[in-house]
């Protein structure tokens, strides 16, 4: 008998009174009194079979069926009585007599139910992820990942890029995390880098002529993981020559635009908003503002250059420090209690308090830090942050840095609480980011060591403190997440050796690491810039999941570990041997 006529899913009017056979789970069976209803599942949804005691060793055997068995139905399909139709079902106005029926395979009960799956761990769904994957809510965000790549490669073909594929076996390129190394058997001691991203490859494919290129591509990054970030993760890789970055913006912008629009009929803005780092970080402490919320930081250091407080003018009067206040409509009925978690909040950021000013609903003012004010002050306050009666105004003073960290992360701290995040989504271009930021007494690239200045002219951009040096770097950011960034690169060589030079790269390491690259500037290398997109990380936007693992099949715990798989594991001291390696015994055993 053939297997399966029909998906159990597809099911519905159409097929009325046909003969069908249908194959899956059994997702419930449910005895009525002498008949048997079962529900059967596969990858398109749902079927009800009806199993009437008339024939009885079909009636027996659906007896004896448990949930996740795997069975074939064949049988007719009619009309549910009236009364039993459930409008929640494609198939929710039909069922299956069932004439014949096979069990196909035995399902021992399970480790966890289905639909119960919030009692177990997540190490316990990874564990068992073919049985977390039949839930239709992460199959459903599969089937939209997958849609999601075929509609990125179909604009970009389209658009005349060309797929290339790059190696994984290959050498380090900097992007700011640690590398995964794999060892070589037949060369000694040395290593290949797993790329954290094809950097240098789509550069060098720039210089090959191909002129727009695009890779859906695995990126290996050994760094601390959180509900975003993943040690292997998918980007969208693409670069393109002779253009600028108004010219990359607009191709990507489109391509976001549509595949909101086809896929999930979402109006996106047109053109995006751009923002500057600066503006970024002065109006929403942070790189990457979540723009559906509308509360916005305000500097108020010149006008508190006077008081007393010496939190404030310990600050007001320091050039690398800021004072900033953030207005909370209707945040006068936030009780003590809450305040105090507020502030607890910040200081785990980093803060050392958290000063505040209620107004009242006749609009006078009450603050802890009240008697440190004169009324001019206050009334200052009251009106360049806009506040209105029954506002609240947090304050923060500190180094610049600090302040932007922590209210930025009480914005959408409180956003979240007391709900004021819009129900829109609300993407931007974030532009004219810093070249270099300081690190440990160093100078580090704030996108990669690629990226080209806005300052062309080599004897010019010498000139400058490094860190006043505006980078042609971008990303775009959705709903307060950074789903891509990009750069027009460095295409001259000179340029090149003189970023090296800052971020402390002599030029013999430049030989020895980037070698390659920097040679094949020489050898005639067009103007070129592109970007990469974080598909998990849009995927889990697109699908709403709250945690990356939850749009990737086999993802890692935020330990790195695969329970699945039970990977990393040990090798043999056979394979330890064959590539000359031996393991120093530390404190450091995998935790498991
Ligand atoms: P960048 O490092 O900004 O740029 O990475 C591009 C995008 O990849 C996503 N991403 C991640 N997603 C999940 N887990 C991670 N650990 C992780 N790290 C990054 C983010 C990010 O915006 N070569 C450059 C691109 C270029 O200049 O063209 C690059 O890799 O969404
Ligand atoms: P103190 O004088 O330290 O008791 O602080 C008085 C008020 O100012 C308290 O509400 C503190 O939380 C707050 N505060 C202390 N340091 C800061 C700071 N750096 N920025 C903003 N508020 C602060």
């Amino acid at each position: 008998m053939q297997l399966r006529s029909h998906y159990c899913g597809a099911i519905d009017a159409s097929v009325l009174d046909q003969e069908v056979i249908v194959a899956g789970w059994v997702q419930r069976r449910r005895d009525h009194g002498g008949i048997i209803f079962l529900d059967m599942r596969d990858r398109e949804g749902l079927v009800q079979v009806v199993c009437s005691p008339t024939l009885a060793a079909l009636f027996n055997l659906a007896e004896s069926l448990r949930n996740e068995d795997v069975i074939q139905v064949a049988g007719t399909v009619r009309q549910r009585p009236t009364g039993s139709v459930n409008t929640n079902l494609a198939s929710g106005l039909v069922e299956i007599v069932a004439t014949t029926l096979k069990v196909l395979n035995k399902a021992e009960s399970l480790p966890f139910p289905l639909d119960d799956f919030h009692q177990v761990s997540e190490e316990i769904r990874l564990q068992y992820r073919y049985l977390d994957l039949r839930r239709p809510e992460m199959l459903a965000r599969l089937k939209l990942r997958a849609e999601v790549l075929a509609y990125l490669r179909n604009y970009l073909a389209t658009n005349g890029f060309i797929e290339v594929e790059t190696p994984y076996l290959t050498k380090a390129t900097p992007e700011g995390a640690r590398d995964y190394l794999v060892p070589s058997r037949v060369h000694h001691g040395a290593f290949y880098a797993l790329p954290q991203s094809p950097q240098q490859f789509k550069q060098i494919l720039m210089i090959a002529g191909l002129d727009r290129y695009y890779q859906v591509v695995r990126c290996f990054r050994d760094e601390d993981l959180r509900a975003d970030r993943q040690p292997e993760f998918t980007q969208l890789d693409i670069e393109t020559s002779f253009i600028d970055e108004i010219g990359i913006q607009e191709l990507m912008e489109q391509m976001i635009r549509g595949l909101f629009w086809q896929l999930l009929q979402i109006k996106l803005p047109q053109p995006f908003p751009r923002l500057s780092y600066n503006e970024a970080l002065r109006r929403f402490g942070s790189d990457k503002p979540d723009l559906r919320i509308a509360l916005e930081l305000v500097d108020i250091a010149d006008l508190v250059q006077e008081v007393e407080f010496k939190v404030f003018a310990d600050h007001a009067n320091n050039s690398s420090s800021r004072i900033a206040a953030l207005r909370i409509p209707g945040g006068a009925k936030l009780t003590r209690q809450e305040i105090d978690n507020y502030t607890q909040y910040v200081k785990n950021l980093g803060a050392k308090g958290l000063a505040y000013l209620k107004i009242n609903a006749q609009g006078s003012a009450s603050s802890p830090i009240i008697k440190f004010l004169t009324p001019a002050v206050v009334n200052n306050i009251i009106a360049r942050s806009q506040a209105c009666p029954d506002d609240l105004i947090f304050f923060a003073a500190d180094q610049a840095a600090v302040v932007n960290a922590t209210l930025g992360g009480l914005r959408l701290k409180i956003g979240r609480e007391l709900n004021l995040i819009s129900n829109t989504w609300q993407p931007l271009w974030v532009i004219n980011f810093p070249m270099f930021e300081k690190g440990d007494g160093r100078l580090l690239a704030c996108h990669h060591p690629f990226t080209a200045p806005q300052l062309n002219d080599l004897a010019d951009f010498t000139q400058h403190d490094p860190l006043t040096l505006v980078a042609r770097a971008y990303d775009l950011v959705l709903n307060g997440s950074e789903i891509g960034g990009g750069s027009i690169r460095i295409h001259d060589l000179a340029l090149q050796m003189a970023v090296f030079a800052l971020l402390g790269i002599d030029e013999q390491q430049a030989t020895e690491q980037f070698g390659h690259l920097l040679q094949a500037l020489t050898f005639g290398c067009p103007p070129h810039g592109g970007m990469a997109f974080g598909i998990d990380r849009l995927i889990m936007l697109m699908t709403g999941a709250s945690s990356i693992r939850d749009v990737i099949a086999f993802p890692k715990t935020q330990s790195a570990i695969c329970p699945l798989m039970n990977a990393p594991a040990k090798a043999t001291l056979g394979q330890l041997s064959e590539l000359g390696i031996k393991i120093l015994k530390t404190n450091h055993e995998i935790h498991r």
